[in-house]
């Protein structure tokens, strides 16, 4: 009895939870020793598309570890502005920087190193995108960071929860294995509950290539995936197998996938972001279709998910 209790005990309570809106001292010293010609710089900003990256040259990392000095100086004269707080969630987080995949600087709540940043990337971002990021420059969105210990190897997927509906409950939801593994599932892996490690796409599997992100073009792929769909009005309560998911369009951009859990509540997992149960404006969600999720505005309907039924890459 005395062991099980420790088992339990080492499995959902050593966790811990902080949060923090801005890059710290120590990644801006981190920034400043990076030692690379050309860094990649990836712009955090879709739910369910891999996020955009590109390379920077040797003149702009320069100048974007000039204007790091600058603020590093700020921190030492206790002189820096803190971030401008905001409660949304999706879109826009920051930007990572890095010369190796095993090493990445996050930056956020820091204007004018972001503008920098986002200067780079003009040539590979739509004006749609840009727009929206302009708009969130320096808001900064708290990082919530979920500590999890899991028995469940979260490398052996596809990892598919049950046909029961889900509890929402990010820290042991499918194994711990989205909050373990939180970079590489993203809003359809955590929809249609199923640990990939791949940022699951729409039709992937099933080879239907999206060429346009309309309501109709991810619905095509959604079905060819196993996804069933099931209409625009709410549903009441719960599928008899399987859960609701909604999804939703960020025109021209990126969809979203919102999914409803035993509670009744929806909840996501914005890209490789945290699992929340709230919008943009920090309210629960009861109704995807009237819920803050801007910039994904569009409202495309529900489906009926049933892990056991789904095949998704
Ligand atoms: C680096 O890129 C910028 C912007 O594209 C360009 O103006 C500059 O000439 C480049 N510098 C070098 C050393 O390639
Ligand atoms: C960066 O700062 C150094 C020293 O302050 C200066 O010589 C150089 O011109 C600056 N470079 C850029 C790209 O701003
Ligand atoms: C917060 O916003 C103000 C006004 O837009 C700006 O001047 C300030 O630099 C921002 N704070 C940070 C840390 O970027």
């Amino acid at each position: 009895m005395k062991f099980i209790h420790c088992l339990l005990f080492s499995l959902f309570t050593s966790l811990s939870w902080a949060s923090d809106d801005q890059s710290s001292k120590e990644d801006l010293t981190e920034l400043l020793s990076l030692n690379c010609q050309t860094p990649s710089v990836t712009l955090h900003v879709f739910s369910t598309k891999l996020n955009p990256v590109w390379m920077i040259n040797t003149t702009q990392i320069v100048n974007i570890k000039n204007v790091t000095k600058k603020i590093l100086k700020e921190y030492d004269h206790r002189q820096l502005s803190p971030a401008n707080s905001t409660t949304r969630i999706m879109g826009y987080h920051g930007f990572t920087i890095s010369c190796s995949p095993e090493k990445e600087i996050f930056i956020h709540g820091l204007t004018s190193l972001e503008n920098h940043l986002l200067e780079t990337g003009r040539s590979h971002l739509s004006p749609t995108i840009l727009r929206h990021v302009r708009e969130h420059l320096g808001r900064s969105i708290a990082v919530t960071k979920y500590a999890v210990l899991t028995r469940i190897n979260c490398d052996r997927v596809p990892i598919k929860g049950s046909d029961k509906v889900p509890v929402y409950n990010p820290l042991t939801g499918n194994g711990g294995c989205f909050v373990k593994k939180q970079s590489k599932n993203n809003c359809y892996a955590y929809g249609t509950n199923i640990v990939t490690n791949t940022f699951p796409q729409p039709g992937r599997y099933s080879g239907s290539r999206l060429s346009s992100i309309t309501c109709e073009s991810v619905r095509r792929a959604a079905v060819l995936d196993g996804l069933v769909y099931y209409g625009t009005l709410i549903p009441k309560g719960h599928p008899k197998a399987g859960h609701f998911v909604a999804l939703l369009i960020w025109p021209n951009a990126d969809y979203h996938w919102v999914r409803r859990d035993a509670n009744g509540y929806w909840s996501h997992k914005p890209g490789a972001g945290a699992i929340t149960n709230k919008d943009n404006t920090g309210s629960l969600i009861t109704n995807p279709a009237l819920s803050n999720l801007a910039p994904w505005r569009i409202f495309c309907g529900y489906y009926i998910a049933q892990p056991s039924k789904i095949n998704i890459r």
